[in-house]
């Protein structure tokens, strides 16, 4: 029934019929190596004219984590899941699906393993719903590649999975700067206006998005004359602002004679089709439109092609959005709603008059693709495939016009595989504290199926924030890979300064955080991507615990995500000895006393500035800790090091010459500085410099040792290192070392 292949050491793969090449995977399956096999391990499997399903029996305490961008809890269990890549403004509790499909799982507890469908159609993912105990898996089609993980651990399944499906994207090193968008800035004027704001006031801030109002009547690849009377003059003005501009992409045509992306995508069939043969047309934000073909090769090169104008321009980046695709109704569905309508005035209610117009399942299955061979594919088998392929049309824009640079990229819709050539956004989320902790959950699912730079809508897309969810909000973005405050047309303002002096002046040195430690983010994400270990992790000692994160090696971070709250929760496990499954119920059992002497200690920095430390140490436990609306609850591992440097208003200006290292140390820690040029991909070919901090607590002193190992062409330039050292009682020794 299947043939089975080991893969890597712990990976084998099933291989059901015959599978499409998705691209999802990057390692090679040698055919010569597969051997018929009926049943597949960890899993009961049946075949019928509905497709595959495979169940799997729970036991009480499995937990099950992965699957990307969902809602819900970080441990999967109790819900289904739809991985159909859909465009869904409102993200309640109940929905099943949102714009990406990541289809890899990490089943946790008597048996832990992995499993990832290689499958780019809709599967349901039905874990302990429907039946308490029962983790069942559907796919409505029977041609498809199952991996199955068998390392112990979910870092190592993680690594595994990630050595199978490619290593994580690397923005540009200005992308990890703070971002600015909003649903508009629809004019040169507006986003200058923006720029000029964040310099005068001394906000740091490196990238401004145009949204769709930059556009001629939303004509993709269009630039709007009266908003931008000189387009590259603007664009080289704010680049030397230090502005790095962000276009929208969106992948609908507008039907319209005489506009040039149209008619050469009309001439040369790269516009999907509809089952009749004619062109398929969609309704999206220019009126009816086409889609690009964009799983043909052809219609990805002509894409990637257009980007031209901007590129030349000097725009490094560019973010995707409404490719799941979104379609807000068809030429027939309107058609419809007419007659109904119709029937409505005549004869009164209709109960189907109110049947929402977007994304209705018949749109999809008349959409038709052309494979490179000619044949046609229907969408459907293929449908999580948009946004990547979008994606993949893109950098042949970069590869062609920036060779060898980095280049940025958001997409709104992914699959697995997306995670190598662009980071995400998680869609439009709300001003809602409840989006707060959905954020987080979502960062540490998103980092475990390999999406590192991601981040969600800080302050909330939809509806109005107010100044204290702003803040708290922008505290955890100073913890997301991607930091970028993005709001709705309609919506209250939402930039820095919108909410008063106050929270103006606290947000301030929250984002000056996140620039200080710059050394330390980029250093730890690129170790990460290096050793394929999710940046963003929960903390694997203790899985239950939901609001706090790992950022890095170094730092928990542990944000405050309620209104009106002074103070929270938190738990500090002991990340030495204490078995998983048990932790946490012990820990909460003593809240406030002190667990495991012996466990790891934890040195919170309650930091309402970059440069000031209040600190003290703890023990292993449960506390209820304060933190005025101004700080923020950072704890430093045990034996870790963080480092800092100061806060500029754009990454490009960031020459790190002075470094300060806080290091809680009882016994020793070390960390790893890494540079490199920030900007192309040469960093892949070994061009990157490294400095090896490590520091030994011996009796009452502290042995300090620091080793460059540095490429030619990027030097490290800190010449004066600062050292605070905390010791197991939190007292504090400086040492300032000139080199
Ligand atoms: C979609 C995007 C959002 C964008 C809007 C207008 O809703 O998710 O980020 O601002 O379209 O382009």
């Amino acid at each position: 029934m299947f043939k089975r292949s080991a893969i890597l050491n712990f990976t084998t793969l099933y291989r059901l019929g015959r599978p499409f090449k998705t691209g999802m995977t990057t390692l090679p399956v040698d055919e010569e190596d597969l051997r018929p096999i009926d049943s597949i391990n960890k899993f009961d499997c049946t075949i019928d004219e509905n497709g595959l399903t495979l169940t799997h029996s729970l036991l009480p305490h499995d937990r099950v984590f992965g699957l990307g961008q969902t809602l819900g809890a970080l441990n999967k269990r109790g819900k289904v899941y739809r991985l159909y890549a859909t465009d869904d403004p409102v993200h309640t509790p109940d929905k099943e699906c949102l714009y990406g499909s990541h289809p890899f799982l990490i089943v946790e507890g008597a048996e832990t393993f992995g499993v990832f469908l290689d499958y780019p159609g809709e599967i349901i993912i039905d874990i302990g719903f429907t039946q308490d105990d029962l983790l069942c898996i559907q796919i409505g089609h029977s041609d498809v590649d199952i991996y199955v993980f068998d390392a112990q651990g979910i870092r190592d399944i993680v690594r595994e999975f990630l050595t199978l499906t490619g290593s994580p994207y690397v923005p540009p090193k200005w992308a990890f700067g703070y971002q600015q968008s909003r649903w508009s800035y629809p004019d040169e004027r507006s986003i200058v206006e923006i720029g000029k704001m964040f310099r005068q006031k001394g906000f740091p801030c490196d990238a401004i998005y145009m949204d769709i109002d930059y556009m001629d009547d939303y004509k993709v690849f269009t630039i709007n004359q009266q908003r931008f009377r000189d387009f590259e003059g603007f664009a080289a003005s704010m680049k030397r602002d230090g502005f790095r501009l962000v276009p929208i992409i969106d992948p609908a045509v507008k039907v319209e004679r005489g506009y040039g992306v149209c008619q050469e995508g009309v001439e040369n069939g790269y516009f999907c089709r509809s089952i009749d043969g004619g062109l398929f047309v969609a309704a999206v934000w220019p009126g009816f439109a086409y889609l690009p073909d964009f799983h043909n090769q052809d219609t990805r090169k002509w894409w990637g092609g257009l980007h031209k104008r901007f590129i030349e321009a000097g725009v490094e980046g560019f973010w995707n959005d409404m490719n799941e695709p979104s379609i807000f109704y068809t030429p027939n569905a309107v058609n419809e709603f007419y007659d109904t309508v119709q029937y409505m005035k005549q004869n009164g209610f209709d109960k189907d008059g109110s049947t929402p117009m977007s994304n209705r399942p018949e749109y999809f299955e008349d959409i038709v693709h052309t494979g490179d061979d000619g044949t046609p594919v229907p969408h459907n088998l293929i449908h999580n495939l948009y946004g990547f392929d979008m994606a993949r049309a893109t950098i042949e824009g970069f590869n062609e016009y920036m060779p060898g640079q980095r280049y940025f990229l958001l997409s709104r819709s992914s699959c697995t595989g997306t995670h190598r050539i662009a980071g995400i956004w998680t869609g439009d989320n709300m001003s809602w504290w409840e989006h707060l902790l959905s954020h987080i959950r979502m960062l540490m699912s998103l980092n475990m199926t390999g999406f590192f730079y991601c981040g969600a809508d800080i302050g909330g897309f939809g509806c109005n924030a107010y100044a204290e969810l702003m803040i708290r909000w922008m505290q955890l973005g100073v913890f997301s890979p991607l930091c970028r405050n993005h709001s709705a047309m309609g919506t209250r303002y939402q930039e820095p300064w919108a909410f008063g002096h106050r929270a103006f002046e606290i947000m301030r040195e929250v984002i000056r955080l996140r620039y200080a430690l710059l050394p330390y983010t980029y250093s730890e994400y690129m170790r990460c991507v290096r050793g394929l270990v999710p940046f963003i992790s929960p903390l694997f000692e203790a899985m239950d615990i939901e609001d706090q994160f790992m950022y890095g090696d170094s730092i928990m971070a542990a944000p405050i995500y309620q209104p009106n709250a002074r103070g929270r929760y938190v738990t500090l496990p002991s990340a030495r000895s204490v078995p998983p499954a048990t932790v946490v119920s012990e820990l909460i059992n003593c809240q406030g006393q002190a667990l495991e002497r012996q466990g790891t200690k934890w040195l919170l920095w309650r930091c309402s500035r970059y440069d000031v430390r209040d600190v003290e140490v703890y023990e292993p436990g449960v506390y209820y800790i304060g933190a005025e609306l101004g700080e923020m609850l950072i704890f430093i591992k045990e034996d870790t090091l963080v480092t800092l440097t100061q806060p500029v208003d754009y990454i490009d200006q960031a020459v790190c010459k002075s470094l300060t290292i806080i290091g809680f140390v009882t016994d020793k820690a070390t960390f790893t500085h890494y540079e490199d040029d920030g900007r192309t991909l040469k960093y892949r070919e070994g061009c990157f410099s490294t400095l090896d901090i490590v520091i030994e607590r011996d009796d009452d002193d502290y042995a300090i040792m620091l080793s460059r190992n540095e490429h030619p062409d990027v030097p490290i330039a800190i010449t004066e290192f600062m050292f605070e050292l905390y010791d197991a009682s939190g007292q504090k020794v400086c040492r300032h070392v000139v080199a």
